[in-house]
């Protein structure tokens, strides 16, 4: 079966997580993914958190599915004319470097446009123009400056940073979908663009409800979903909401069957309107569907403490899946908080394709994240991550250079 990007050359600069992410998302949807590498180190999670001495690290191997491997020294005068070659080759050249970077290597946006008009290049940086453009970024950076951190967390404690990537895996996601539009777009006018995600913006985008909340603020001193109404203090930024529901159905994490040993036996429960006179029969508190203070959603606001309260007193005496089968059956909506150990074991997302164990020369089989976005006529296929430089030899046949020019090359350091 074909794929969506058959046909879609991609020059893959990227390295760490943020850029990986995304062009492996295209590599998944059928693009040839060709990764240039340092030759000796490679991109440097190779190396990073390793579990194997001397194997490809998981945290490279989960990130680079789907690619080919090249080494070619980007600074070496030969290894500049390989790399223009390939840039007249590729329709998209993604990268993740320090600002400025491309540029100290003589790949300009115009230089770029001279070898091949039709070229997208797409970057991700910390920062967009503005007084940071220029810094370093990693992960927790982007989540404190795109206003993440700042929000989540408790109210009595510091700001806390979430295992969720959102600014590396968040940006690659958001730089993908940039790409696609450029492609799409060229199809009209025949010219590529750049395109940017700047990873505080991916982020502040994932936080787009907390700027809400921030003017509802503003406004009315108050917000009424928050855990500090009624009877903490807001002041002038939005507050740590705890575990509160970002909407305007009331829920919070509690605890179930074993918490005291299990450090995720817990539930998360939302009492959410309609059903809240089945919540009031399963956990036995059939008074309150009528009592006027806890009839309805404002009546029962200044008293979510006590119910979340009394709901706990429910799920402890129920495992966090023995409450969500309970649960379900009334329509009342609620997750269990499921540890890694069950999502990696959960057989329906192996079935999905959404947990995929792949095979690896050197590390041996391993679990993976696969593609999650699912297209019906597109299907993906998860192959390994490649060996450094795995496939130089091959990509320099095809730009056209014969065994001897490529030796010659591989004698000046090029490749
Ligand atoms: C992630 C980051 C902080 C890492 O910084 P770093 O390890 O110092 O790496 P840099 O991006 O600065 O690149 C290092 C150098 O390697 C060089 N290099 C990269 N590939 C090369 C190759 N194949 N051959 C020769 N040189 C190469 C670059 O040209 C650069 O050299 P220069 O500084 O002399 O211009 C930085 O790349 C960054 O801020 N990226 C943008 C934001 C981002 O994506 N962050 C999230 C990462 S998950």
């Amino acid at each position: 079966m074909s794929k969506a990007l058959d046909g879609v050359r991609i020059l893959d600069f990227t390295h760490v997580q943020s850029g990986p992410t995304c062009t492996q998302l295209l590599a998944w949807f059928g693009a040839d993914v060709i990764k240039v590498e340092r030759a000796g180190a490679g991109d440097i999670t190779r190396e990073q958190l390793r579990d194997i001495p001397d194997v490809d690290s998981l945290y490279f191997t989960m990130l680079n599915h789907n690619k080919r491997s090249v080494t070619i020294d980007t600074k070496n005068p030969e290894g500049k004319l390989v790399l223009e070659a390939l840039i007249q080759k590729c329709d998209v050249l993604v990268e993740n470097f320090a600002p400025g970077a491309l540029d100290r290597m003589g790949f300009t946006w115009e230089r770029i446009q001279e070898l091949n008009p039709r070229m997208i290049v797409a970057s991700v940086k910390g920062f967009g123009p503005g007084p940071y453009e220029d810094c370093k970024v990693y992960e927790n950076v982007a989540q404190c400056a795109g206003g993440a951190a700042s929000t989540t967390g408790f109210d009595d404690g510091p700001p806390v940073v979430s295992g969720a990537q959102i600014g590396d895996s968040g940006t690659g996601l958001h730089l993908a979908l940039g790409i696609v539009t450029a492609l799409y777009q060229r199809t009209q006018t025949g010219r590529g663009q750049k395109v940017l995600a700047a990873m505080q913006d991916g982020v502040l985008n994932l936080c787009r409800v907390k700027l809400r909340d921030q003017q509802r603020l503003e406004r009315t001193g108050t917000m009424k979903e928050y855990p500090q109404y009624p009877n903490g203090t807001f002041g002038e930024a939005v507050p740590r909401a705890g575990n509160a529901s970002g909407g305007g159905q009331p829920g919070w994490i509690l605890k179930c069957k074993g918490w005291e040993t299990d450090p995720n036996a817990y539930i998360y429960f939302i009492t959410q309107a309609p059903v809240w006179a089945k919540i009031c029969n399963v956990i036995g508190k059939e008074e309150w569907a009528t009592d006027p203070n806890y009839a309805t959603p404002a009546a029962r606001l200044p008293h979510l403490k006590d119910i979340f309260g009394e709901i706990e007193r429910w799920t402890m005496t129920k495992t966090k899946f023995e409450a969500m089968q309970i649960l379900n059956k009334y329509d009342i909506p609620c997750g269990p908080i499921l540890s890694m150990k069950e999502i990696a074991e959960e057989p329906s997302l192996r079935k999905t394709g959404t947990i995929v164990e792949v095979d690896h020369p050197t590390r041996g089989k391993y679990l993976t994240v696969g593609n999650p976005i699912k297209l019906s006529d597109s299907p993906t296929e998860v192959k390994r991550s490649p060996l450094l430089g795995e496939h130089t030899d091959e990509v320099m046949a095809e730009l056209g250079y014969s065994h001897e020019q490529i030796s010659a090359f591989r004698t000046a350091g090029a490749i």
